[in-house]
């Protein structure tokens, strides 16, 4: 049977990681949360004070660091250059860092890389904001999934507040817009719907619907 490549696309909160992990664990595939790798190179770079708007010093970091995602039971595991980062990439410095890298075209590139060769014998699950339109172009099924930025918004509240920190509601809405802004409008492949992308609005849905 053929071993398929799932992309799933959507900007941040749309529920892409919920269902990613689960139709992978259901399927038996692997799953491959493409933006923990943007989130591991904001890590380091932040760590090692490189700048975050020097493309040329960016490249480089990506093309020396080792970004190992591994599955631990349900849970995905992030380590750069084998120090565990699962935790740390989760912050919201590193999130808002992580926009500011994926703007850079010599950043992607390296890191498309790795997540084609990653992919490329199917049997994944792979989610992100350009899988489908640049990653996979020619993958088996392609989801957008999106939501209101409201909805978006709440759920990125609870979640942070489920880790003990606590967002106002307002602030939350504001990252959430920022980041829409910044993912949706840079020039590098963009966060866009590929044409023959499923479109799912979960708005109104929970993750089992
Ligand atoms: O999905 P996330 O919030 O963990 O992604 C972190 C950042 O990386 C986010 O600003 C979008 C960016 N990203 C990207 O540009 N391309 C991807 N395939 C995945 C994430």
């Amino acid at each position: 049977m053929t071993k398929l490549i799932i992309a799933i696309d959507g900007p941040v909160g749309s529920g892409k990681s919920t269902i990613a992990r689960s139709v992978a664990r259901l399927l038996g595939y692997s799953y491959l949360d493409s933006g923990a790798m943007y989130r591991a190179l904001a890590w380091k770079a932040l760590r090692d004070g490189v700048l975050l708007d020097s493309p040329a010093s960016l490249a480089v970091l990506a093309e020396n660091m080792r970004i190992d995602l591994t599955q631990d039971g349900g849970a995905l595991r992030v380590s750069v250059d084998g120090a565990d980062v699962t935790e740390a990439i989760r912050s919201a410095d590193v999130a808002r860092a992580a926009s500011q890298v994926a703007v850079v075209p010599e950043v992607r590139s390296v890191l498309v890389d790795q997540q084609r060769r990653a992919g490329q014998f199917g049997g994944v699950v792979m989610e992100g904001r350009d899988i489908g339109t640049v990653v996979f172009p020619d993958a088996h099924l392609k989801i957008f999934l999106d939501a209101s930025p409201e909805v978006r918004a709440e759920r990125r509240r609870r979640e942070y507040l489920a880790k003990g920190q606590a967002v106002q509601p307002a602030a939350m809405l504001e990252q959430v817009r920022e980041r829409d802004l910044r993912d949706r409008e840079r020039v590098a492949s963009p966060l866009a719907r590929a044409a023959d992308a499923v479109l799912v609005d979960n708005t109104a849905m929970d993750a089992e619907e």
